[in-house]
């Protein structure tokens, strides 16, 4: 993967996102694309066509099969160009910065708007771990076809677009959504730490972190009928300046009625009444939360 996918975006011409754009739309179609087809919907004179296929492959953002049929395919870094670009066009980016994080299955990467504000951009991958996600929530794995990495990817994206926007309507404490194109979503940056590397936790900041996570968890299970599926303090940030948590990273979530939701949801809650009650000293208790987030209650567990 390059380190620098703005640098490479802006050494792009007309020419190379068009070449880049025949390619994906041959893709519906051939794993490969068939020179002569990208040469069909490109529409670009010979010379041109040769000299810009020949850069695209040299930066890799396409890889050519050669053989009895030359053709030729979209990488993963081509397919974040294309998505870059659909950003800067629609006004979404103006620039695209260092990444901040580096996940089990996305790159993301801050952004700034044309206005100036701070948004990130979570380049879905699909790779091994999606796979075993997928085989583990066979419904979800049912109702798509999957049929390339790049079709994972890209219904990976739009599930978790989806969920930001209904569990942002409801009210619960996420990364708002912003776009989404192909397998790439832009959503408000949160300007904060993961839990994880919280290091001193007093006891006010805890009684909030606590009752937000817990209130967002409730949100999503009795208001949009999921649980988060990998909750952990990986999945949570902390807002110094906004003084509250927030939970990201929704791709897996699974439906409330589906096989393993109530296991899912007794661990993702007891990650988190684990994690705050080590750094603070004191016993959570589980069944507490759990009827709290459920809606069984109406009062959350006290620290
Ligand atoms: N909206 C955001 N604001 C600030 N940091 C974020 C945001 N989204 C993701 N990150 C950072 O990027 C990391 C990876 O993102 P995440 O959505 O958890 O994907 P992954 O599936 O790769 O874990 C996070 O742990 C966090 O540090
Ligand atoms: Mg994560």
């Amino acid at each position: 993967m390059p380190h620098n996918l703005w640098r490479i975006y802006s050494s792009l011409d007309s020419d190379d996102i068009r070449l880049l754009q025949a390619v994906e739309r041959g893709m519906g179609r051939h794993l490969y694309v068939p020179v002569e087809l990208v040469e069909r919907y490109a529409r670009l004179p010979p010379g041109r066509f040769s000299r810009s296929i020949r850069k695209l492959s040299t930066m890799k953002l396409v890889k050519r099969r050669v053989g009895s049929l030359t053709g030729y395919t979209l990488t993963y870094s081509g397919l974040d160009i294309l998505a870059i670009h659909n950003f800067v066009k629609r006004g979404i980016i103006e620039v695209l910065g260092d990444k901040v994080g580096l996940g089990k299955e996305g790159d993301v990467y801050l952004a700034l708007t044309p206005t100036g504000s701070k948004v990130t951009v979570k380049f879905h991958r699909a790779g091994r771990e999606s796979f075993k996600k997928v085989r583990r929530h066979r419904s979800y794995a049912l109702s798509i076809n999957v049929t390339s990495w790049m079709d994972l990817a890209k219904a990976f994206a739009q599930r978790e677009f989806k969920v930001l926007v209904k569990l942002e309507e409801e009210g619960a404490l996420v990364p708002a959504p912003i776009a989404l194109t192909r397998h790439a979503l832009v959503q408000k940056y949160v300007a904060g730490v993961e839990l994880s590397d919280v290091k001193a936790l007093d006891r006010n900041t805890a009684t909030t972190i606590l009752s937000d996570v817990l209130d967002t968890i409730r949100i999503a299970y009795t208001r949009v009928g999921i649980v988060h599926g990998d909750l952990s303090e990986y999945n949570v940030i902390f807002s110094d300046n906004e003084g509250h948590a927030f939970i990201i990273d929704w791709p897996q979530y699974v439906y409330k009625d589906e096989p393993h939701a109530d296991e899912l949801l007794r661990r993702d809650v007891y990650y988190i009444v684990r994690f705050i009650g080590r750094r603070v000293g004191v016993e959570i208790n589980l069944e507490d939360a759990l009827k709290y987030v459920r809606g069984e209650t109406e009062a959350p567990p006290q620290l």
